[in-house]
C-alpha cells in the first residue's frame, strides 16, 4: 500500500475512505487482494450501471480487441464508432422520437459540459449561463463555474464568471413559488441580469445531495426557457443510462432539452466515453471547433453498442431499475421511520437513493461502518451529508436486500449512541 502514499498525489480521495487494494470486480462484487469481497453501492459513482465486466460486453471487447480493431482513432470513421451511431439512433433515439445530432465531445463528464457551454454561447451569441443551487458539472473551468460546492470552486484559484446561480427545485422547502426570482429577474428590463445564453440543469442532483427536481419544476424549466429564447441544457452524465429508469431522466417530464450531456455508464463498461447531444437546428460548430485527441476510444463504442443491445431493446432494465429503487426507497423510509436518536430523511430516485443526516458527519460514519462489513458507499450533499447508494441497476435481489440490510446494521451501530 505505502506505493500510493509515497508516489500518488495528495489529491486522491476515495481510496482514503477505502484503505485497501483492489483486484478483481464481477457484477456487485468487487475483491480485494486478500480475497476479502464487498458489496459495490457505488458503482464507479455511475460509470457502472451494468456492474463491473458484464460478460455480454465483454465478449465483443475481448474479440475486437482479439482481431485488431481500431483502438485510438481521434474522429476517424471506424467500423466500431458506426455501429455504435446507427445503434444508438436505432435503439435509443428514434424510439423515443428523438432528433439529436451526437457530438464525441472527449471522454468525460466535464468534457461534454464544456462543449455545451462553448456550444450554447455560440449559437446565441451570449456569455451567461443559469446554473443551479447545489449543482455538480464536472472540475474544469468552464464545468466548475456551474458547479456549487465551494470546496471544488476554492480549487480554480481565479474567479469563476459568466454564470448565475438560481435555486433549484425545493432550495426553500417549498415555500416559494417555482422560478418566482428568475421569471422576474428575466422579465425585468432592470434586473441587471446578463441575458442568459443557457439554463443547465440536473434531474436529480447527483453529488450535491440526490436531489430530485419535481416533474412539473422540470416542465416549468423547459417552459420557461422556451418563453425566454434560452437554451435548455440538461447534464444527464450521472442520472442518465438508466440511473432513474428510463435511458434519459428528463424523460418522465416529457421535455426535449436542446442540448443533452452523457458520459459516465454510456460506454457500459467503465471505458471513458462522452456525448453531447445537439439539436440538429443547434449543430452549428465548424469542423475541429471544440476538439480532443481522445474522443474515438473505439473499444468504448463497441461495449456501448453492445450495452444498448443487450439491456435497451425492452424495457425490462427501466422497469427492474424502479422496482428496485422503490424497494431501496421503502427499506431507507423504515430506518429513518425507525430511528429515535437521529432525523434521517431518505431522498433521490430511480436506484439513485440515500439519506440525509442533520449532523454530517455521520454520514461518512455509516459509509465507514459499512465498508468494515463489506460494502462500499459514498457521501454527497454541500456538507457531505448525505449517505449515497448508487447500486449496479443489474443488481440482484439478494444482493439489494444484502446491501440493505448492512445498511441498517451499519447506520444502528453509529446513531445508537448519539443523543438527539
Ligand atoms: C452531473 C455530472 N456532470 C458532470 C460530471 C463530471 O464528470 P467527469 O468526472 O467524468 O468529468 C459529473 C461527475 O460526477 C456529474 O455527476
Amino acid at each position: 500500500m505505502t506505493v500510493f502514499e509515497d508516489v500518488e498525489s495528495q489529491v486522491r480521495s476515495y481510496c482514503r475512505s477505502w484503505p485497501v487494494v483492489f483486484d478483481t470486480a464481477k457484477g456487485s462484487r468487487i475483491t480485494d487482494v486478500d480475497g476479502k469481497s464487498y458489496l459495490d453501492f457505488f458503482a464507479g459513482a455511475g460509470a457502472l450501471n451494468y456492474g463491473h465486466n458484464p460478460p455480454a460486453l465483454k465478449k465483443p471487447l475481448i474479440e475486437y480487441l482479439t482481431r485488431d480493431g481500431i483502438t485510438h482513432g481521434l474522429d476517424m470513421y471506424t467500423t466500431a464508432k458506426g455501429e455504435f451511431l446507427s445503434t444508438f439512433q436505432e435503439v435509443v433515439l428514434a424510439p423515443r422520437g428523438l432528433d439529436y445530432k451526437v457530438q464525441f465531445p472527449g471522454p468525460t463528464g466535464a468534457n461534454t459540459v464544456e462543449s455545451a457551454l462553448k456550444l450554447a454561447r455560440k449559437i446565441t451569441g451570449r456569455e451567461s449561463i443559469i446554473n443551479f443551487t447545489n449543482a455538480f458539472h464536472g472540475m474544469t473551468l468552464g464545468a466548475l463555474s456551474v458547479t456549487g460546492n465551494s470546496m471544488k470552486r476554492g480549487g480554480a484559484g481565479i474567479p469563476l464568471v459568466h454564470a448565475t446561480p438560481m435555486p433549484f427545485d425545493n432550495y426553500f422547502d417549498g415555500t416559494v413559488p417555482d422560478f418566482l426570482w428568475l421569471d422576474k429577474l428575466l422579465q425585468d428590463s432592470g434586473s441587471g441580469l446578463n441575458e442568459p445564453a443557457a439554463v443547465i440543469v440536473e434531474t436529480v442532483q447527483g453529488e450535491g445531495g440526490l436531489n430530485p427536481a419535481r416533474i412539473e419544476w422540470l416542465q416549468g424549466l423547459d417552459a420557461l426557457c422556451k418563453r425566454h429564447d434560452i437554451l435548455l441544457i440538461c447534464d444527464d452524465v450521472q442520472m442518465g443510462v438508466g440511473r432513474t429508469g428510463p435511458f434519459f431522466s428528463f424523460e418522465i417530464a416529457g421535455i426535449q432539452p436542446d442540448i443533452v450531456c452523457l458520459s459516465k455508464s454510456i460506454s457500459g463498461y467503465g471505458l471513458p466515453m462522452a456525448l453531447t447531444l445537439i439539436k440538429p437546428e443547434y449543430d452549428q460548430w465548424g469542423p475541429g471547433e471544440h476538439n480532443g485527441t481522445f474522443r474515438g476510444n473505439n473499444p468504448a463504442f463497441v461495449t456501448a453498442t453492445a450495452a444498448l443491445n443487450t439491456y435497451w431493446r425492452d424495457d425490462e432494465l427501466e422497469r427492474s431499475t424502479i422496482a428496485k429503487g422503490e424497494k431501496a426507497h421503502a427499506a431507507l423510509a423504515e430506518l429513518a421511520e425507525a430511528s429515535q436518536t437521529v432525523e434521517l430523511t431518505p431522498k433521490g430516485r430511480g436506484l439513485a437513493r440515500g439519506l440525509s443526516f442533520p449532523q454530517p458527519e455521520l454520514a461518512a460514519k455509516v459509509c465507514a461502518a459499512a465498508f468494515e462489513r463489506g460494502l462500499l458507499m459514498e457521501t454527497a450533499g454541500p456538507d457531505d451529508e448525505v449517505m449515497k447508494m448508487l447500486p449496479a441497476l443489474t443488481i440482484t435481489d439478494a444482493e439489494l436486500d444484502e446491501g440493505l440490510a448492512i445498511v441498517g446494521e451499519s447506520l444502528r451501530a453509529v446513531t445508537e449512541g448519539v443523543r438527539s
